[in-house]
């Protein structure tokens, strides 16, 4: 057995980085994760086919794609990162191999509920990122008057009874953007009204909010923390693109910024990126915009980068998923800055790596202490989580020397072939295994 592990490690893909090129040129964004596996779940509320278009290709939306098999759906390619869903007949049962394998499969479980009436979902248990109980999903469905039994592990869920219910959806971090999700999907087709309060509020929500509303639900308040749905008989299909990935852009924009290079990133949106830009401003780094879907960073045009604070919020706060990464980024912007986590108070797995190389930063309670160093230096250095790599990348990125990246089938999960995309900018990158690696940095057994 341990020799297999060890087998199996050895062949584990890296990347390979040599710090120091400004980057330059223009970049697209594929489409948006955290949106697209919602949206891929939503097609299973109806018989007919739904064509999605800009699926990113990434491992999340493959694993998204084998849950729909299981549950019954027929996918078929429909042209390049487009999808035919054709969900005709399902079945209620998402088997824990599959849940196991993505956190936010659980996003399957309110289209289930709205469906078939019925649903059987693992609960998908801890994270690294810290804890993510689901306990806002579950009041909202028992809002609804769905009964709820947790068995071995699974949630078996009777909504024979549902009826349009008012939900306040908000929890001590705030609104949830699965937990919404789930509950969209479990009352459009609920007869009466639903009311959702502290609904979250990201562009994926209004995503999904838009392709719902394409297949004859009937939503008011998208964009809004106040929902009101009211419940239709069916739903019919549609043809839906999924919006860009706003987190895979604000992360080149931080790549163009830290490496000072000047970088045009296509399928940034500023209405999606408010807070986010708000603090590449405050930190002194020139943009331009340039319409309504692309933003450039002068990264070469900056004087001193100015130290800043942050704190994550719910959107349109500063979105937790480009905290990682702009930490990179204060960790090489000399003065103090602090960075505050209000939605994982844990969520700091980058920090020890970017102290390996040369990073100062304190953890104190929910926040990191940064002390801006002058430069960094290479290392080879563990991915915890998929936000978590993308920090470790930046760093590389700007770092003087060879960084080493493993464990990046956490970055694959939402980064489309990043070392590709950071290539054609001019990055010295590459994917090697881990057999290429120095042996010394080999992880051992
Ligand atoms: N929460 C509860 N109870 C619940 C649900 C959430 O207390 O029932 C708490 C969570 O523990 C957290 C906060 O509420 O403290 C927000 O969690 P939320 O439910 O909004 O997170 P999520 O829907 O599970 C999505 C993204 C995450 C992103 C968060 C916050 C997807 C598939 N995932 O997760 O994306 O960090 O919203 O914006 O949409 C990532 O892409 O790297 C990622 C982790």
């Amino acid at each position: 057995m341990r020799a297999y592990a060890k087998l199996a490690r050895r062949f584990m893909d890296v990347l390979r980085i040599r710090g120091g090129n400004a980057l330059r040129g223009e970049v697209a964004v594929g489409g948006a994760k955290n949106a697209c596996l919602p949206l891929l779940a939503a097609t299973l509320l109806t018989d007919e086919p739904c064509v999605l278009r800009n699926v990113p290709e990434l491992s999340d939306s493959r694993f998204m794609r084998e849950i729909l098999s299981h549950l019954g759906a027929e996918i078929v390619s429909a042209g390049k990162n487009s999808w035919r869903v054709e969900a005709r007949e399902i079945q209620p049962k998402t088997p824990y191999e599959l849940v196991r394998k993505m956190r936010a499969s659980i996003c399957v479980m309110g289209a289930l509920v709205g469906r078939l009436k019925r649903a059987e979902i693992p609960l998908p248990g801890g994270c690294v990122i810290g804890p993510r109980p689901i306990d806002l999903h579950i009041k909202g469905l028992k809002k609804l008057g769905c009964e709820i039994e947790n068995l071995e592990g699974s949630m078996h869920i009777d909504a024979s009874k549902a009826r349009g219910a008012y939900i306040f959806l908000g929890g001590r971090y705030g609104s949830t953007v699965t937990g919404t999700s789930n509950i969209l999907m479990a009352s459009v087709l609920t007869p009466g009204t639903t009311q959702i309060d502290s609904a979250a509020c990201e562009p994926e929500i209004v995503d999904l909010c838009n392709m719902l509303v394409k297949m004859g639900a009937r939503i008011s308040g998208i964009g809004s923390p106040t929902l009101k749905i009211q419940g239709v008989e069916r739903l019919h299909g549609c043809e839906h693109s999924v919006i860009p990935d706003r987190i895979e852009a604000g992360t080149l924009l931080l790549c163009g910024a830290i490496t000072r290079g000047d970088v045009a990133v296509r399928g940034a949106r500023s209405e999606h990126l408010g807070a986010f830009l708000d603090k590449m401003h405050e930190a002194a780094i020139p943009l331009e915009v340039l319409g309504d879907d692309c933003i450039r960073v002068r990264g070469d045009l900056a004087g001193a980068f100015k130290p800043i604070d942050i704190v994550t919020m719910p959107h349109p706060g500063f979105p937790t998923d480009l905290q990682a990464q702009f930490t990179a980024l204060l960790a090489m912007t000399q003065g103090i800055s602090i960075v505050t986590e209000r939605i994982y108070p844990s969520r700091f797995m980058h920090v020890p790596e970017l102290q390996r190389m040369g990073a100062e930063i304190a953890i104190e309670g929910p926040s990191a202490i940064i002390k801006g160093v002058a430069s960094l230096s290479g290392a080879p250095v563990m991915a915890s989580d998929l936000r978590a790599s993308a920090a470790l990348v930046l760093a590389g990125l700007a770092a003087r020397g060879e960084t080493w990246v493993q464990r990046i089938y956490h970055l694959d999960r939402g980064y489309e072939k990043f070392e590709v995309q950071l290539s054609k900018l001019g990055a010295d990158i590459c994917r090697l295994k881990d057999t290429d690696m120095p042996s010394e940095f080999m992880e051992n057994g």
